[in-house]
C-alpha cells in the first residue's frame, strides 16, 4: 500500500449503517445478535462450532470430538472421527431437497453467446461420469490431480470429481508458466493432469496445451492427460497419454453412477500452491469437514445467500476465492453460482455490469483492483446497464482504499448496498474478517470485524497485545475450522512459517491496527510478499528466477505503488560484468521471467544496477529499494549501516534516467 493510501485510511471516519430493505430475511440482522453469536462463539468454540457443522452439513457418521488441537505443535484437527464427502454435500443432498432442477452453475464464456447453465443434476450426473473417468485411469482415494484449466465448467467437475472419490486436486492456475505447473506437479506426484488446448482472453486465443507438454515432459508421475476442447487450436496429442474430454466422457462404458468416499474429516480434500516471503511456491493443505463446514459457514453469513439468489463470484478458480466462493460454499448450500470466463475489460468496460443485468445477479464478489480499473474508465459504463437487482457487494484481495470503496458504493450500490470487505488468505480456506451486510456499520477501507469464532488480534513483536490504533501483526489466537492443516511435504516450513514467532497463535504474515471500535484496518504484508491486482507474488521467486538467466549477477525484486494493481513488481538487477546493459536484454529478462512463473510475475519496471544497498552483513536493505521505486528520494531512514552509501545516490540516478 502507499503512503497516501496509509494515510487516507488513517483518516477515514465516515460510516454507513447496515441496509434496512431485504434484512427481514437475512441471517444476522443487529450488531446486538453478532456481539452475542461472537461472544458466544469465544467462551463455547467447541458448541458453536459443532451448531454451524451441523446446521450446514451432512456427515455420514458424526465426529467424537468438534476439535483437538494444540497450535505450538503445530497440530488441528476438527471433527476427529466424522464422516463425510465434500461433492456429497455440494450434489448429492441437493438433488433430494428439492433443488433438483435449480441451476447449479450457470456459466457465462468469453463471447457473449457462450452459456452454460447446469442443474445440481446435470452437475451430479457430470461429476459422477468424471469420477468414473478418473478411477479408470487408476486415480484412487489419496491420488493426487492436478488441473490447469481456464474458467470453463469442466474445472468445477473436475474438482467435485476428484472430492467424490477421495482424489485430492491441486489447481495451477492457467496463467501460470509450463515451469511453474511443473514444479507444483512435481512436488505432488500428481498421477493424471486436466488441461485444455487453450485460454479465451480479450478475444484471443493462448495455448495452453504446449505449456502442459513441456511441463510433462519433466514430471514421469503423471501417467494420463484429458484435454478440454475449448479454442479448436492445433495441438499435439501423445498417444496413450492424452485423452479428449469430449471423447472420453461420451465412452459407453463410463457410467453416469458413482458412489461417493466415505472420507475422515481430517483427510485433505485439496492442496493450493501459494507463495510465499522464501523460496519455491508452498502447496497449502486444506482437509475434508473443516474447510467444507467453513466456507458454507462464511458463504452463508458474509453473502447472505438465498435460495433464489443468483450468487457471481469474479474471481479465478485457480486462486482459493475460486476454490471456496465460486465452487464449495455456494455449492455446499445449494445456491446458484455464477462462473465467468471473461475479463472486465473486453469487449468494453461495461462487461460485468452487462453480466450482472443479464442473469439478474444478487451477491457480486469482486476485487479492488477491479473496481479501480473500471473506476478509471469512467461511471458512463456502469450507466448502460440495470444493476438494480444487486443486493450485497463483496470485495477481497488487498486492501480497498476510501476511493474505490465509495466509488464502488456510489456507482454500483447506488449508495445503499452494503460491501462486505473481506479479509483471508489461501491459508484461511475462508474469510476471517468481514462485515455481516445486514449488521455491521461500515467504514471505508476497514475489513470491519472477525466473523463469529475468529479470535483475531494485533499484536507487537513481542506478542503482547497492541493498544487500539497501533499498528502490529495480525494473528489469530484459536484455530477455526478451515485453518490450513499443513505445508505439502514439509512439516518444518508449515511450523516456521505460521507458528513460530508467537507461540500458540497463528500468523498471517498481514500487518493491521484496530482502531476504538474495535475494526480492524489492514495494511498490507508485512514479509516480501507483493499483492499484484490482488495476486500473491514471492519476492524471492521472482528474483531466483531473475538470478536463473546466465547475465544476472544479482537481483532485489521489491513493490512499487500502483494506481489500479494496487503493487506492481520493481526489479533491480546487477548484470555479471562485462554483459552489457541494453534494453534488449532488459526485454529479454523480463520475458524470461514470464516464462518462468508466468505473465503476472513479469517486472513492470526493471532497473539496472551497479550495486545494490546492501548492509555491512549482506543483508538487502529493501526498505531503501522499495522508497527508490516509488520515486521517494527523502527521508531513507537509518543507512549508517549500509557497506557504501554511495549506492543510494547511483539508484536514484539510474531511476530518474529510466523515466
Ligand atoms: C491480502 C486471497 C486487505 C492480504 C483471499 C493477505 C487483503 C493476502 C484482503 C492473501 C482484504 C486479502 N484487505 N488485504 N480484504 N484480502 N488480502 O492467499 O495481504 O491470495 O495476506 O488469498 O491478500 O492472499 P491470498
Amino acid at each position: 500500500m502507499s503512503q497516501e493510501d496509509i494515510e487516507s485510511m488513517m483518516k477515514e471516519k465516515r460510516t454507513f449503517d447496515p441496509p434496512k430493505e431485504h434484512s427481514d430475511k437475512a441471517y444476522i440482522t443487529s450488531m446486538e445478535q453478532y456481539e452475542e453469536i461472537y461472544k458466544r462463539s469465544m467462551e463455547d468454540p467447541d458448541g458453536f462450532w459443532a451448531e454451524r457443522s451441523e446446521e450446514l452439513i451432512h456427515w455420514f457418521k458424526k465426529w467424537d470430538s468438534v476439535s483437538d488441537y494444540d497450535l505450538h505443535k503445530p497440530e488441528v484437527k476438527w471433527y476427529v472421527g466424522g464422516k463425510t464427502n465434500i461433492a456429497y454435500n455440494c450434489l448429492d443432498r441437493h438433488l433430494e431437497n428439492g433443488r433438483r432442477n435449480k441451476a447449479a452453475i450457470i456459466w457465462q464464456g468469453e463471447p457473449e453467446e457462450d452459456v452454460r447453465v447446469y442443474t445440481y443434476q446435470m452437475l451430479h450426473t457430470e461429476v459422477c461420469r468424471f469420477a468414473n473417468v478418473l478411477k479408470s485411469m487408476g486415480v484412487k482415494r489419496g491420488d493426487r490431480v492436478s488441473i490447469y484449466l481456464p474458467m470453463v465448467p469442466e474445472l468445477a467437475v473436475a474438482m467435485l470429481a476428484c472430492t467424490r472419490i477421495g482424489a485430492v486436486h491441486s489447481i495451477v492456475f492457467a496463467g501460470f508458466s509450463a515451469v511453474s505447473l511443473q514444479n507444483r506437479i512435481q512436488d505432488c506426484e500428481a498421477k493424471v493432469l486436466v488441461t485444455a488446448d487453450a485460454v479465451l482472453r480479450a478475444g484471443r486465443t493462448i495455448p495452453l496445451k504446449p505449456n502442459a507438454d513441456e511441463a510433462m515432459g519433466k514430471c514421469p508421475s503423471v501417467e494420463k492427460c484429458v484435454v478440454v476442447k475449448r479454442a479448436g487450436n492445433e495441438i499435439s496429442m501423445q498417444d496413450g497419454r492424452d485423452v479428449w474430454w469430449h471423447e472420453i466422457m461420451e465412452d459407453e462404458s463410463i457410467s453416469d453412477e458413482c458412489p461417493y468416499e466415505e472420507m475422515d474429516a481430517e483427510d485433505t480434500a485439496f492442496i493450493l500452491y501459494t507463495s510465499g516471503s522464501t523460496g519455491k511456491p508452498k502447496g497449502v493443505v486444506h482437509t475434508t469437514g473443516g474447510y467444507l463446514t467453513y466456507v458454507a459457514h462464511t458463504t452463508q453469513w458474509v453473502f447472505d445467500v438465498h435460495d433464489d439468489d443468483v450468487y457471481w463470484c469474479t474471481a479465478d478458480v485457480g486462486w482459493i476465492t475460486g476454490h471456496s466462493y465460486i465452487v464449495y460454499g455456494p455449492l455446499a448450500l445449494g445456491a446458484t453460482s455464477l462462473m465467468f470466463e471473461g475479463v472486465p475489460s473486453y469487449p468494453s468496460p461495461a462487461r460485468f455490469w452487462k453480466v450482472v443485468e443479464k442473469f439478474k445477479v444478487n451477491i457480486f464478489y469482486t476485487a479492488p483492483t477491479v473496481v479501480r480499473a473500471l473506476m478509471r474508465e469512467g461511471v458512463e459504463w456502469t450507466r448502460k446497464h440495470d444493476l438494480s437487482s444487486l443486493r450485497i457487494l463483496g470485495s477481497v484481495g488487498e486492501p480497498i482504499n476510501p476511493e474505490a470503496w465509495m466509488w464502488y458504493f456510489k456507482y454500483i450500490g447506488n449508495e445503499k448496498l452494503p460491501i462486505c470487505d473481506t479479509w483471508w488468505q489461501t491459508e484461511t480456506g475462508g474469510i476471517l474478517i468481514s462485515a455481516l451486510p445486514y449488521a455491521t456499520p461500515l467504514k471505508p477501507g476497514s475489513a470491519t470485524k472477525p466473523m463469529p469464532g475468529v479470535d483475531a488480534a494485533v499484536v507487537r513483536a513481542d506478542g503482547t497485545n497492541a493498544n487500539p490504533n497501533e499498528g502490529g501483526h495480525l494473528v489469530i489466537k484459536k484455530p477455526w475450522p478451515g485453518i490450513l492443516r499443513g505445508v505439502y511435504g514439509d512439516p518444518e516450513r508449515y511450523k516456521s512459517t505460521y507458528f513460530e514467532r508467537f507461540p500458540g497463535m497463528y500468523e498471517s504474515g498481514d500487518g493491521a491496527r484496530v482502531d476504538d471500535e474495535g475494526y480492524f484496518w489492514i495494511m498490507g504484508r508485512l514479509d516480501d510478499v507483493i499483492n499484484v491486482s490482488g495476486h500473491r507474488m514471492g519476492t524471492a521467486e521472482i528474483e531466483s528466477a531473475l538470478v536463473s538467466h546466465e547475465s544476472v549477477a544479482e537481483a532485489a525484486v521489491v513493490g512499487m505503488p500502483h494506481q489500479v494493481k494496487g503493487e506492481t513488481i520493481y526489479a533491480y538487477v546487477t548484470l555479471k560484468s562485462g554483459v552489457e546493459e541494453t534494453d534488449d536484454l532488459r526485454k529479454e529478462l523480463r520475458a524470461w521471467v514470464r516464462n518462468e512463473i508466468g505473465a503476472i510475475a513479469t517486472p513492470e519496471v526493471l532497473q539496472f544496477a551497479d550495486g545494490l544497498p546492501k548492509t555491512r552483513s549482506g543483508k538487502i536493505m529493501r526498505r531503501v529499494l522499495r522508497k527508490i521505486a516509488a520515486s521517494k528520494y527523502d527521508d531513507f531512514g537509518d543507512t549508517s549501516t549500509l557497506a557504501d552509501p554511495g549506492v543510494i545516490s547511483d539508484l536514484i540516478e539510474g531511476k530518474k534516467s529510466l523515466l
